[in-house]
């Protein structure tokens, strides 16, 4: 093991459902998660990308193959790689304040005082100081994000894992989040899985992209971004960017064009789609 190799996934392959019924939806997949870097994860829609961060936060355990987390078999959930999920998971009952202490405060692994002054400055660095005291229904869905990654950071996770943790916001407040979230990672360098569909999303934010192959997943393509830091939105219209975007494209079309294939009711949209491109 290199020391600069947090995770490692080996031949990973995981199915669902009984005989017949049984379906592929990782095959022999392997990847490396770089310390302190940025890992995104693109793949077409219903790939097998949830999946994958199930097996990386150890919700779901590989068939075969094998996942480690600095050397260690991964063999169920744990504070040390933490998921932020698409949908919020925050306590509606709870304020920010509330939400942000409430994991370390059931395990109780951290003493009162300490958590308190963790959680006040973890607040602050996700831009949240005048909302401690608010609920989340009082929050903007940016809002709501940020204190969902504020939850996350206070546990200091070896890796922070994120599914699409974005998806969903307008187009503004998505925008607001990337630089935010950009931000915040080239401040403090933190080793990131971070799973996005959005190609654009993928190539600001990380050091290294991988490309999924349609269902089952495994890894189409591994594509380095050397775009300086830091780094700004602006620089997507560079012709590095550019290049990135368009052969990450190519891939994922051919793929999720697959997904069409060998449907019936889809042969027509395919040709249809074909005729055009
Ligand atoms: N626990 C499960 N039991 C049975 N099938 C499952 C389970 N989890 C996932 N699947 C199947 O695995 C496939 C991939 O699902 P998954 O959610 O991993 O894809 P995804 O790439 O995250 O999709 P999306 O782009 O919609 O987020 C789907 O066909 C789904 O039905
Ligand atoms: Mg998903």
């Amino acid at each position: 093991m290199n020391q600069s190799d947090v995770m490692i996934l080996e031949n990973v392959s995981k199915s669902f459902g009984e005989d017949w019924a049984r379906e592929s939806v990782v095959e022999n997949l392997s990847l490396t998660v770089k310390r302190d870097q940025l890992t995104a994860i693109v793949g077409p829609s219903g790939c097998g990308k949830s999946t994958i961060v199930n097996l990386l936060a150890g919700f779901e355990l590989p068939d075969e193959g094998r996942i480690t987390l600095e050397g260690k078999p991964v063999s169920g959930p744990s504070k040390d790689s933490l998921v932020v999920f698409q949908e919020t998971a925050l306590m509606p009952w709870l304020t920010t304040y509330q939400n942000v202490v409430f994991g370390p405060q059931l395990r109780g692994d951290m003493p009162k005082n300490e958590l308190k002054s963790a959680a006040e400055s973890i607040i602050d660095t996700v831009g949240l100081r005048e909302f401690r005291d608010k609920y989340p229904l009082q929050l903007s869905g940016g809002m709501q994000r940020r204190a969902e990654l504020a939850r996350a950071l206070i546990n200091q996770p070896l890796v922070m894992i994120m599914d699409e943790p974005f998806r969903g916001l307008d187009a503004m407040t998505r925008q607001l989040m990337q630089e935010f979230y950009l931000r915040l990672c080239e401040q403090e360098a933190r080793t990131n899985v971070f799973v996005t569909s959005e190609l654009e999303e993928a190539i600001i934010l990380a050091d290294s992209i991988v490309v999924l192959s349609n269902k089952p997943a495994s890894v189409r393509e591994m594509l380095q971004i050397d775009l300086p830091r830091p780094r700004n939105l602006d620089m997507l219209n560079s012709t590095e960017a550019y290049e990135y975007k368009r052969h990450a494209m190519e891939i994922l079309h051919e793929e999720a064009m697959k997904s069409f294939k060998g449907t019936d009711t889809n042969s027509d949209f395919l040709e249809a789609y074909s005729r055009r491109a």
